[in-house]
């Protein structure tokens, strides 16, 4: 079986950005591919999160993985600071990433300014961990956000240095593409993500998510009720596209144009449709919530398999560079 691999950051809570742009493709995913899941709790320390958040934020995610659809009968999902080859390839991959390649990333330019006070260099070797984090489970495709394109871009040329170096080892990751690449926020004008606070929490109540839905912006040129509307560059009319049935964006879309359909009702029946998502979904975090044990167990068994899979490829890696491998026994 073909494998996949991705991961997700335990910063913040999660939004139907990542919902919609990741975690839908991983649950599509794991009936076809040997799957590898897992929580990048190494990457969040480049934020410095204090050691008990970090750790509740950990779980907090997995049940959030867990309640979205990932079945830990058909996924490995697994924490990554439980595998510490993660960090041992990522060393070795350092020393073959050149500096300019790490100056051109634009994700360290957005997180630098986000945390002026804070500019670690973890952040700037931020992809070869995860090139690192790729390579060990040799995927066919890696499902994640067009946020992500460039640093699996590094993660290729990485790779394919890698082999030019020291011999085929590892095979180019696709990206595997996403139906919702880039959830825009409800601010409208910018990418939903944790740190612009522009985010609808995938656990938030239906009374939550409406009073965020309410203040969202719509199509800027329909100031009145009477005024014709464009769906086509209507925020609200593009999430509709991921949680309502095909009849209802029709519907919706007609409505808007002839302004027969005013935002506001156009809103509230996103708001019904969205909470047919995000119900069952809070409803399977509070059992999974109940039930500690049972994560814990999910998690070590999880974190076993995959470092059965890392150690083969370390072992393969260790070989190719020549240290501790059977020559130098
Ligand atoms: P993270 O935690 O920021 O996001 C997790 C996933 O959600 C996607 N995503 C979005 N997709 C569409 N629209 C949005 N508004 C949106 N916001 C987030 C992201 O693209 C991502 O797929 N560096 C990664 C985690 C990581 C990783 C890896 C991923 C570490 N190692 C190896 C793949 C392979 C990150 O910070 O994702």
């Amino acid at each position: 079986m073909v494998r996949t691999l991705s991961g997700i950051q335990p910063t913040g809570n999660l939004h139907i950005g990542n919902y919609l742009g990741a975690l839908v493709n991983w649950v599509r995913l794991q009936r076809e591919y040997e799957s590898y899941f897992f929580l990048a709790d190494l990457h969040a320390l480049t934020q410095r999160p204090p050691a008990g958040q970090l750790r509740s934020a950990v779980r907090e995610l997995a049940i959030g993985v867990l309640a979205s659809g990932v079945d830990p009968d058909k996924s490995t999902l697994f924490v990554q600071s439980h595998v510490p080859q993660h960090a041992e390839l990522c060393w070795v991959l350092t020393c073959l990433t050149p500096l300019g390649d790490l100056n051109r990333m634009t994700q360290f330019k957005d997180k630098s300014a986000q945390q002026p006070d804070n500019i670690n260099a973890g952040l700037f070797t931020y992809p070869i961990l995860q090139t690192a984090d790729i390579a060990l489970y040799r995927p066919e495709c890696v499902p994640v956000g067009e946020d992500q394109d460039q640093h699996l871009e590094l993660a290729r040329e990485t790779l394919r240095r890698f082999n030019f170096v020291y011999g085929d080892t590892f095979p180019e990751p696709k990206t595997a593409k996403s139906h919702a690449p880039r959830v825009m926020g409800v601010d409208g004008d910018s990418k939903m993500s944790k740190s612009k606070g522009n985010e609808i929490g995938l656990f938030e109540t239906a009374d939550e998510t409406w009073q965020k839905l309410r203040g969202a912006k719509t199509d800027p040129a329909r100031l009145r009720r009477a005024d014709p509307g464009n769906p086509d560059i209507c925020n609200i009319y593009s999430y509709h596209g991921f949680f309502s049935p095909p009849e209802t964006c029709a519907e919706v879309a007609a409505g808007c144009r002839s302004a027969a359909l005013g935002c506001v009702d156009c809103k509230k029946m996103l708001a019904v449709n969205m909470e047919a998502v995000k119900g069952p979904i809070r409803e399977r975090a509070a059992a999974l919530r109940a039930a500690p044990k049972r994560l814990d167990e999910i998690l070590a068994a999880g974190a076993e398999k995959a470092r059965r899979t890392a150690e083969e490829t370390m072992t393969l890696v260790r070989e190719r560079i020549g240290i501790r491998g059977e020559a130098n026994a």
